[in-house]
């Protein structure tokens, strides 16, 4: 009797005729995760899609990600699984905002987290993750009065990082980390006294100033694996235990619900689904096409990005 074809081996037969790499951030569901050639945060994607030398990227997280993914590789072929796999945060700047902000103020040097669309970096300086904002705010010259932009949360947090006092921050919030709220840390911490709390930056200020770490989404799971305590609080979006479990299978892992779901999903990163990652590489759609002269522009800020270590 013939063995029933999985949708797994679909995909991955799919994968090898599309000479395809698929591409998973940390907030995909386990199953994606479990096919990927590569999962990681938004900088490590961004890192790996330079590398990649085939003809096909099926970038399972979201659509800003997958632009930046093409931005990078302008001859090969970017698929997302859902074309709706959006972010608050994108939506929270427009480039005709940017444009009118910059006509303002023609002086300032505009930081813009990688979480804007494409438009929104073809209007920037540079770019920078929630990884290495930091670093990025501290390789412009002091003398420079910055915007960073969207994220208030990770605006606030890199600017008492850096102690940079000429920074404008944009108002945007990520919808699944910026309704953590402080009263359910502080009774996860209370239900369990020996946890390490470990929080993406995009948290609010008062979840950060509990915590214990503050990280990207990798470096988070960096430290839970690595750091000594048996338990950890983390303030992050749930997908995360796929790699959590597997890498320090003898811990204890607790997520917060958020104010917003009462849960710690991010809806727009849980669009993705094996049926339509089989579809997105048999179909070659839905597509990232993107303007030449915009791509061109948002190629520059991204580059000085990856330059910065
Ligand atoms: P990372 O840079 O940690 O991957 O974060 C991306 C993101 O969308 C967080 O909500
Ligand atoms: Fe955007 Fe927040 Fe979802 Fe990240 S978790 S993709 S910032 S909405």
């Amino acid at each position: 009797m013939l063995a029933t074809r999985t949708l797994a081996d679909e995909i991955l037969d799919l994968k090898r005729e599309r000479r395809a790499i698929l591409l998973a951030h940390h907030y995909q569901e386990s199953e994606v995760q479990e096919l990927a050639d590569c999962i990681g945060d938004s900088l490590e994607l961004a890192r790996k899609a330079r590398e990649f030398t085939g003809d096909v990227i099926a970038f399972c997280g979201v659509w800003f990600m997958a632009e930046t993914a093409k931005v990078l590789n302008p001859e090969r072929i970017v698929v997302v699984p859902d074309r709706e796999a959006g972010c608050s945060l994108v939506d929270a700047c427009t480039a005709d905002q940017l444009r009118a902000y910059r006509k303002q103020h023609p002086d300032h040097v505009i930081v813009s987290y990688i979480n804007t669309s494409v438009e929104v970096k073809a209007e920037s300086d540079i770019l920078c993750t929630s990884r290495n904002a930091v670093q990025v705010v501290n390789s412009i010259p002091p003398d420079k009065t910055i915007l960073f932009l969207p994220d208030r949360n990770l605006g606030n947090y890199v600017k008492q990082q850096s102690g940079r006092e000429n920074m404008k921050i944009w108002q945007g919030t990520c919808i699944v980390h910026a309704t953590f709220a402080a009263r359910r840390v502080a009774a996860a911490r209370e239900e369990h006294p020996e946890a390490r709390i470990a929080a993406h930056p995009e948290c609010p200020e008062e979840v950060l100033a509990m915590a214990d770490f503050v990280g990207s989404t990798s470096a988070i799971i960096d430290y839970c694996v690595k750091a000594g305590a048996p338990e950890y609080i983390v303030m992050t979006e749930s997908g995360v235990s796929h790699s959590l479990r597997k890498l320090a299978p003898g811990k204890n892992f607790y997520f917060v619900p958020n104010e917003q779901c009462n849960c710690s999903e991010c809806p727009y990163m849980k669009r993705n689904t094996l049926e339509k990652l089989r579809d997105c590489l048999r179909d070659l759609e839905p597509r990232v096409e993107l303007a030449e002269d915009v791509a061109r522009r948002a190629l520059l800020p991204l580059e000085r990005m990856l330059a910065v270590r």
